[in-house]
């Protein structure tokens, strides 16, 4: 235990750069690329220089993570050919942006998700899991066996649909549902570069295209019903009357429905797969089940919930911050060297790029205890596991490209698993196939069967 990560204390980077065989084990990319990751950290340790069909540095300490994101984030920018699929979909939007264009959003776009801001939309993430729930009742009496995936996924699509659209959401759920899942699937298909540029005509890229014109579509209209009507509720009503501090604009419209894009897509999969694995490490840990029981018994009682009360939810918090160290949403991140810099010992050059795989960061067994154990107590604050604050645990990556949805996403998966299982318990089923699988976000292959029983 002596070498555990704390917030004060990250242990020096004292390795090498190792530089694998060309093509080492490149097939194992097309299938599961964070296995791949963790197999070359296995074989060749923290800093790496790989070259295949994408040449690129990988780094896996936290010194290393620390530097790239933080420390030197100024000679590093996302001009990547990863990043360059992202901004085929989602245009100028604050995730993809760079420079003085990114600086504007993020300082527009930050006092709105600051914590007491966020507060507007508690209602919606309490409502949301409480008409799930209801709707749960025959399958929790006649024990029904389900795929709990696909439900945490249309939960997690109307809480952001509702925050951004507020009623205007419900009518266009379907084909909102539909329209991510196609620009998640092109977003998440590897850069080659015969199929990563647009003008490429392949069946991919004309739906993609032509789902993008109809999302856009919608979302100019939003726009503009939004602006005949300055009060309109919802976050998309609320970025529109905001103005820059400096300049004293507006967002434009095409800037608006990028971000509303951006952020639907966003703001969905990465919060319904952190849902779907919890109560996958909660069916498979009946003691920490036992204990998360309890701690919202005790808290909540037969209180309504408040966000006053999720405060002292700090167990529940820190079984949401395990399940995203074993299982990061957003698994993997990568950096463009923006000018020459010196990192781990190693010159890089302008145009290199790094690579980091939150999946082996997360369990690095130099910084965490049997790593592959889920042990949520190692979040206590008091634990000298704790590595908040340290680049060993990212899983809202860290510096200024952090996620700007962090209180909005962790205010609504502790509402969301407190509301829900206040009334079930949710038993994994024997049938449920488990295989992990990593595409833009990390979920299981097959979702996740389950059984409800009633707590109430
Ligand atoms: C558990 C849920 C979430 C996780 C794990 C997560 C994780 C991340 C990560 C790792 C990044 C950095 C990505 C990159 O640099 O390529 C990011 C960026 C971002 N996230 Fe999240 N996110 C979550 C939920 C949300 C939600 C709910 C919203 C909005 C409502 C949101 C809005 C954003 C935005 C706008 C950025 C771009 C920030 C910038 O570049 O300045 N995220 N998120």
């Amino acid at each position: 235990m002596n070498n555990l990560v704390h917030k004060d204390a990250i242990p020096k980077f004292t390795g090498k750069l190792k530089r694998p065989p060309v093509f080492y084990r490149q097939w194992m990319l097309a299938g599961n690329p964070a296995l791949f990751f963790d197999r070359l950290v296995e074989d060749y340790g923290d800093f790496i220089h790989y070259k295949g069909l994408i040449d690129f540095y990988m780094v896996n300490h936290p010194e290393l993570v620390n530097k790239v994101l933080k420390q030197s984030n100024r000679n590093f920018d996302k001009r990547t050919i990863i990043y360059k699929r992202f901004k085929n979909v989602q245009g100028s939007a604050l995730v993809v942006a760079e420079g003085e264009s990114w600086k504007r959003q993020r300082r527009m776009m930050q006092p709105i998700f600051k914590k007491s801001a966020i507060e507007k939309f508690f209602d919606i993430m309490v409502d949301a899991p409480t008409n799930l729930a209801q709707t749960w009742t025959k399958r929790a009496d006649s024990k029904v066996v389900f795929n709990i995936a696909e439900d945490m996924n249309h939960l997690a699509l109307e809480i952001i649909g509702r925050a951004l659209f507020s009623n205007d959401f419900v009518e266009m759920r379907d084909k909102i549902e539909y329209w991510t899942s196609i620009l998640n699937r092109y977003s998440a298909k590897p850069p080659l570069p015969i199929i990563r540029d647009l003008w490429f005509p392949s069946p991919r890229n004309f739906k993609m295209k032509s789902v993008l014109r109809d999302f856009h579509r919608f979302l100019g209209k939003m726009v503009s019903c939004h602006r005949q009507s300055p009060n309109a509720e919802g976050l998309l009503g609320i970025l529109m009357q905001v103005t820059d501090e400096e300049t004293g604009e507006c967002m434009p419209d095409q800037a608006l429905i990028d971000e509303m894009l951006s952020l639907v897509m966003g703001g969905h999969e990465t919060v319904a797969t952190v849902l779907t694995w919890f109560w996958y490490e909660l069916g498979r840990n009946p003691e920490v089940e036992k204990r998360f029981h309890q701690e919202i018994d005790t808290v909540l009682g037969k209180q309504p919930i408040s966000p006053e009360k999720l405060t002292k939810l700090t167990y529940t918090k820190q079984v949401i911050e395990e399940t995203m160290r074993l299982h990061p949403p957003l698994w993997f991140e990568n950096r463009n060297v923006k000018n020459d810099v010196e990192l781990g010992g190693v010159q890089l050059k302008q145009g290199d790029m790094v690579v980091l795989s939150r999946y082996s960061l997360h369990r690095n067994p130099q910084f965490w205890h049997k790593p592959d154990k889920f042990d949520p107590g190692r979040f206590d604050k008091d634990k000298p596991e704790n590595s908040k604050g340290s680049c060993a645990f990212i899983p809202f990556s860290s510096g200024p490209r952090m996620c700007l949805g962090m209180q909005f996403a962790t205010m609504e998966l502790i509402t969301v698993v407190v509301t829900i299982a206040r009334r079930y318990r949710i038993i994994i089923d024997e049938s449920d196939k488990h295989e992990m699988a990593a595409h833009l976000t990390m979920s299981p292959k097959y979702g996740v069967k389950v059984r409800l029983e009633n707590r109430l």
